[in-house]
């Protein structure tokens, strides 16, 4: 009895590890050790850690008061990337299967002085970081997205936090397009992360 238990005990240790190693190379399947995750409807889980663990890319700025009020994110937006993605696009100049551009806005900290916005600091007249505000992630998958050039797009909110947890992926016509038709490179707008992406000479 009780050896017929250590060994269903044994079977069962052997069995679970038997799936891990499965999930485990079923995600390895992507070139990046931060790989996206789904959930079983196919919505994109939203990465954690990403402002401690990802590279920051950079943040083009599109404020209100230089869009007639109407700037479709009138925020900073902060674009982080894995670190295996950006290592991989330093050594080849392609993003990796799994690759996920993340993009997190940042309004302004107060109203601005001055028509176009900006205000004054100690340090200057300008535009100051304020609360976070939303966050659109960008991956790539070529046979989920086989449709839109290999990318597809996921929007988790664009209000205060929290933030959704899960999203689906966005519509062509939301995302995609603008950036078939528009992006420098492989679906990314990559000529404003090519100052990070280029390593400093000694
Ligand atoms: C009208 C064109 C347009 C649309 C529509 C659009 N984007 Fe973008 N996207 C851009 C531009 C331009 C940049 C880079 C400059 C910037 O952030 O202003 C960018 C950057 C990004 C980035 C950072 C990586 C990169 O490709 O540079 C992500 C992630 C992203 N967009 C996701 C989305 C998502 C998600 C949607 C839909 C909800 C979306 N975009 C819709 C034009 C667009």
């Amino acid at each position: 009895m009780k050896y017929t238990l250590i060994a269903a005990t044994a079977l069962a240790a052997v069995v679970t590890l038997g799936a891990a190693v499965t999930a485990q190379e079923s995600q390895n399947t992507y070139g990046v050790s931060i790989v996206p995750e789904w959930n079983e409807k196919g919505e994109l889980i939203r990465p954690k850690g990403f402002r401690h663990t990802w590279v920051f890319l950079g943040s083009p700025f599109t404020p209100n008061a230089l869009n007639g009020g109407e700037a479709g994110f009138p925020e900073y937006h902060n674009v982080y990337v894995q670190p295996d993605a950006f290592h991989a696009y330093r050594a080849t100049g392609k993003w990796p299967e799994g690759t996920m551009f993340l993009k997190e806005l940042q309004l302004t900290d107060k109203p601005g002085e001055e028509e176009d916005g900006s205000r004054y600091e100690v340090s200057g007249r300008g535009y100051f970081p304020g609360a976070v505000n939303g966050i659109d992630i960008a991956v790539k998958d070529s046979k989920r997205f086989a449709d839109t050039q290999n990318w597809g797009y996921f929007n988790f909110g664009h209000h205060a936090p929290p933030y959704k947890a899960s999203a689906p992926a966005a519509p062509a016509e939301a995302c995609a397009q603008c950036h078939i038709d528009n992006a420098d490179e492989d679906m990314v707008y990559v000529d404003f992360y090519k100052p990070i992406l280029t390593p400093l000479p000694n």
